[in-house]
């Protein structure tokens, strides 16, 4: 019989800090379902997160290693994936060179994620000339760079990340026409899951923004991050009857209760439930569905060489499939000056 080749998927973190349930339900559980019908490259994205912290690489670098715990932790499997760090594949650098030639500055600023970014920096720093670099600005290019390398046919993302991908295609095509047919254009896959709200009932859970749980929290933590969650203010006594669709608790139930859903809302509607035992009952569901995901957190903590091995192994790996492509892509420009 025949095999068919899986097709090729590629996706990654920036390591800015360790990945938290927003993480889990809006891209983790998705790559760990997909692993098994692709072959599946995870990048941690180093180089990008240092267009937003180049002057602590420290932070970057340790948690180089904490965000690959996190992806081998929710279940992404060694033997099925590879691991890939982002600053030891010198082609992507390459890569995002060549392309950079291709994309307009203003088309960059007019990118909707970039545009976000830029705004959100604006807030912090006050004026846009003195914080956004030329790196940053160009982050979509060197994503671009990434994606094509490793040729992926698809690109399992949240939805904030499909102008990137948009980017990505554009710059495909570019190439392509200007050039010749070599590169190929991705698709994104958006994970059903979008986006998990905060703890502060916030429409975003963000590293940066203190108002999530994260994947390897302990259960002392887990259960005074709970007991702080918003609720339906209006609910003063144990039976006042409440809302629970504007209570953050209720909300995470959907995530984590699924079973005794029903009861929970209807409950909380009639008065018939209190907040603190809701809180309990939440907490306990919560350290339950994240205790196989740190069981294995705890296999790879305790085997940091092992770790190693894997990132190791896979970036060299992954310079196979990358100096390929920009064999390729030196032959289509004509620059490949010194080929026997
Ligand atoms: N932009 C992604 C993030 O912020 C990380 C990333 C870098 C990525 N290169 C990629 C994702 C290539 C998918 C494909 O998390
Ligand atoms: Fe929220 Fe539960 Fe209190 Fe209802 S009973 S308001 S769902 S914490």
């Amino acid at each position: 019989m025949k095999e068919i080749k899986k097709q090729r998927i590629l996706t990654g973190d920036r390591p800015t800090g360790k990945l938290h349930i927003g993480h889990y339900f809006g891209s983790l559980q998705n790559r760990v379902k997909l692993q098994d019908e692709y072959e599946t490259f995870i990048l941690v994205a180093d180089l990008q997160a240092l267009t937003d912290n180049f002057s602590n690489p420290e932070k970057v670098a340790q948690n180089i290693y904490e965000t690959t715990l996190d992806n081998l932790a929710a279940g992404l499997n060694p033997e099925k994936c590879t691991f890939v760090v982002q600053s030891m594949v010198p082609e992507l650098a390459e890569l995002t060179m060549f392309y950079s030639n291709l994309v307009t500055v203003s088309r960059l600023q007019r990118n909707p994620t970039i545009k976000t970014e830029i705004g959100q920096k604006k807030e912090l720093f006050g004026s846009e000339g003195e914080s956004v670099t030329y790196g940053f600005l160009g982050y979509p290019i060197s994503q671009a760079a990434d994606i094509t390398a490793f040729e992926a046919e698809a690109v399992p993302v949240g939805e904030d990340q499909l102008p990137l991908i948009e980017q990505t295609k554009e710059i495909v095509r570019k190439f392509n026409s200007l050039f010749k047919e070599v590169l190929i254009e991705p698709e994104a896959v958006i994970s059903e899951h979008k986006r998990i709200k905060g703890l502060d009932g916030n429409a975003k859970m963000g590293k940066s923004l203190g108002n999530s749980i994260y994947l390897s929290d302990n259960e002392e933590t887990i259960r005074l991050k709970i007991k702080g969650a918003i609720t339906d203010t209006n609910k003063i006594h144990k039976n006042d009857p409440a809302n629970p669709e504007i209570c953050m608790v209720g909300y995470y139930h959907k995530l984590f209760n699924k079973d005794n859903l029903e009861t929970v809302y209807s409950e909380c509607r009639k008065g018939e439930r209190g907040c603190v035992s809701c809180k309990k009952e939440l907490a306990d569901n919560i350290i339950l569905y994240l205790k196989p995901i740190q069981e294995r957190r705890k296999y790879y903590e305790e085997r940091p060489e092992l770790v190693k091995k894997i990132l190791i192994e896979g970036t060299k790996k992954a310079r196979l499939i990358t100096k390929n492509t920009v064999k390729k892509v030196k032959e289509a420009m004509k620059i490949n000056y010194f080929d026997e």
